[in-house]
């Protein structure tokens, strides 16, 4: 079971951070002093609390302050205890949205905002793979929200293999329709098979879309989204 945890979060959120904080290692406590902006810092926070929270579901004897976490050289959060075997888990913000995936097995998760204004022809060459290239549909809004399902697909993959954009997106090919849940199709045979790896989309708010990658066959995970509100999350740390 993958759980696929969405927070929706507005701008700005009073007492958040302050909330938030000491519940969160002291290099993620550095991390927040070092935002310039106010609502990344915000996002931070709730992401950061929020993965904490999810972990204390999983697990309800731990509190959330208590979850220890590490982050590696690549950027990707490890859980390192206190229980084990260890959850796996993986991040993402967006404008007005944070989520969380916690699952026995590696896992990525990604959400975006779908921005009306991206050039998002510009990003064909980086973010599609040739043979995407070649079926994309003609512009319009339903080509727009194809291309943000198809980043987050490559991007929640990219997590869970704990590359980030050390891959390339368009060496990577999915595939979906309307009737067809999604899949990876292709990707470089140095980094994985796509057999290996299983994609779904999580339904997130309204201008939002979103996808967990999870490691072992597709089809083999079920994912569980779990919708909760700021006042959970700020209950929780008290
Ligand atoms: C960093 C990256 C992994 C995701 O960035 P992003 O989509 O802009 O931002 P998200 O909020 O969704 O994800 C950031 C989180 O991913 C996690 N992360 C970062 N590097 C990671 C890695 N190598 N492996 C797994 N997770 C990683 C972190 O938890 C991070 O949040 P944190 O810094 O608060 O801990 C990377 O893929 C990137 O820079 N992407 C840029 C966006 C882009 O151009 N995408 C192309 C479309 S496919």
């Amino acid at each position: 079971m993958i759980e696929a945890w969405l927070l929706p979060v507005p701008g700005s959120v009073p007492d958040l951070v302050e909330r938030v904080r000491p519940g969160l290692a002291d290099w993620e406590q550095a991390r927040l002093e070092r935002f310039a902006f106010e609502p990344d810092r915000v996002l931070y926070a709730a992401a950061h609390g929020l993965l904490r929270l999810a972990l204390t579901f999983r697990h309800p004897s731990v509190p959330v302050a208590q979850w220890e976490v590490e982050r590696t050289a690549a950027g990707a959060l490890v859980v390192i205890g206190p229980v084990t075997p260890t959850p796996q888990v993986s991040l993402s913000h967006t404008k007005g949205l944070v989520a969380c995936a916690v699952a026995a097995v590696p896992v990525g998760i990604d959400v975006e905002a779908v921005d009306p204004r991206l050039d998002v022809a510009s990003l064909f060459e980086r973010v599609l793979s040739p043979s995407e290239r070649a079926a994309w549909p003609a512009p319009g809004d339903a080509a727009r929200r194809r291309f943000f399902q198809t980043w987050v697909l490559k991007e929640a993959l990219l997590k869970g293999l704990g590359l980030g954009l050390q891959c390339e997106p368009a060496t990577i090919s999915v595939a979906f329709s309307e009737t067809t849940p999604p899949a990876i199709v292709e990707m470089p045979a140095a980094i994985a098979r796509p057999a290996d790896w299983g994609v779904a989309f999580v339904d997130p708010p309204p201008g939002h879309v979103g996808a967990v990658a999870h490691r072992g066959p597709p089809g083999s995970a079920a994912v569980a989204p779990r919708l909760i509100g700021l006042e959970t999350l700020l209950a929780s740390f008290g």
